[in-house]
């Protein structure tokens, strides 16, 4: 019998039709996120679970799973799956880094220009009729060339937003848990700084850190307030790892620049008060959102997902020390 899957999202159709050549499919079919009770019941017979940020697989999830044998998320954040109780019920976990860098990076940009040319409000006055003249010195915005980027987490997509930054004539600085190879500082033009000096000194910080017990909150009052009055904070990320309301009270305060955000602390909740000021772009969680990579990362889950069902090793499997006591 062929193995049981199940898929908390929509996906491209052809990716629909790999999945069920080789899987007895149960898909939500959907845009709307996968009912929590649904995937408590639905998830008792399955082999395999393609997942989504919108579904926490916590330990109430894997208890009612007792076949499951592997999750293959969709995304490359994974902070919404318990893996260590995945794995120490011999669970495998993958998910989908490269794929999307890119399309990341091309966001975290386009925040910057965004927020820092005003471009939201110049549309919303213009469509609403109130562009009536020109004048020198009206929606005047702040120039990106030659200004200081402050990357945070340089890893696939901090650097993919470095290189982006070099045609700008940035000055990069960086802050990472650890600093990368002398070389490779070198190629993207990056310095390392401490987290203090980059907030001091960035006009822009781009956030690029996974969402961890250690991230959580790392941009809160006190960071805020190091920051420079004109400086813009720009968070692709995760929500949480920004503190929002104290984010609102510095946005609202003026203390700093404004904020391009694509992603909230309670997703899809904002903190309230955000959606009525004009020094922040509010976007749905859309980072990845392109054809081409939402295409790449369904192929990439899907591969992973058979891979791991037919017992090989996945290639983006992200928790390796599963591997001699994964269920089969
Ligand atoms: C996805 C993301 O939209 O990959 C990530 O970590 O945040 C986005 O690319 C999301 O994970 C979909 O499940």
């Amino acid at each position: 019998m062929n193995k049981r899957i199940l898929l908390t999202g929509r996906l491209p159709l052809e990716i629909m039709a790999s999945l069920t050549e080789k899987f007895e499919v149960d898909a939500h079919n959907e845009d709307i996120p996968f009912d929590r009770q649904k995937l408590l019941q639905r998830i008792r017979d399955k082999d395999g679970l393609i997942s989504m940020i919108t579904d926490t697989v916590d330990e109430e999830v894997l208890d009612n799973a007792a076949s499951l044998k592997m999750i293959a998320h969709f995304g490359v954040g994974y902070n919404n799956i318990d893996v260590k109780a995945a794995t120490a019920r011999g669970i495998l976990v993958s998910n989908t880094p490269g794929v999307l860098t890119d399309a990341t990076a091309e966001l975290a940009f386009a925040l910057i220009l965004s927020i820092s040319r005003r471009l939201v409000e110049c549309d919303k006055i213009t469509r609403v009729g109130r562009f009536r003249y020109w004048a020198p010195m009206l929606f005047l915005g702040r120039e990106v060339t030659g200004k200081t980027l402050g990357i945070i987490g340089l890893g696939e997509i901090g650097k993919a937003v470095a290189r982006r930054a070099k045609g700008f004539d940035m000055r990069i600085i960086y802050n990472n848990r650890s600093r990368i190879d002398i070389s490779e500082e070198k190629e993207l033009n990056a310095e390392y700084v401490s987290l203090k000096t980059l907030l001091m000194e960035a006009d822009f910080v781009s956030l690029h850190v996974p969402l961890t017990e250690h991230t959580k909150h790392l941009i809160g009052g006190e960071e805020l307030s190091r920051m420079k009055p004109t400086a813009y904070l720009i968070n692709t990320s995760r929500g949480p790892v920004v503190d929002e309301q104290a984010l609102l009270e510095a946005l609202r305060n003026r203390k700093i620049g404004g904020a391009g955000l694509d992603v909230y602390e309670n997703e899809p909740a904002l903190t309230p008060g955000l959606t009525e000021l004009d020094n922040v772009i509010l976007l749905p969680h859309v980072g990845s959102c392109t054809m081409e990579t939402r295409v790449k990362m369904a192929t990439m889950a899907a591969e992973n997902l058979i891979a791991g069902l037919s017992g090989h090793v996945p290639p983006s499997l992200v928790n390796p020390e599963v591997l001699p006591k994964r269920r089969l």
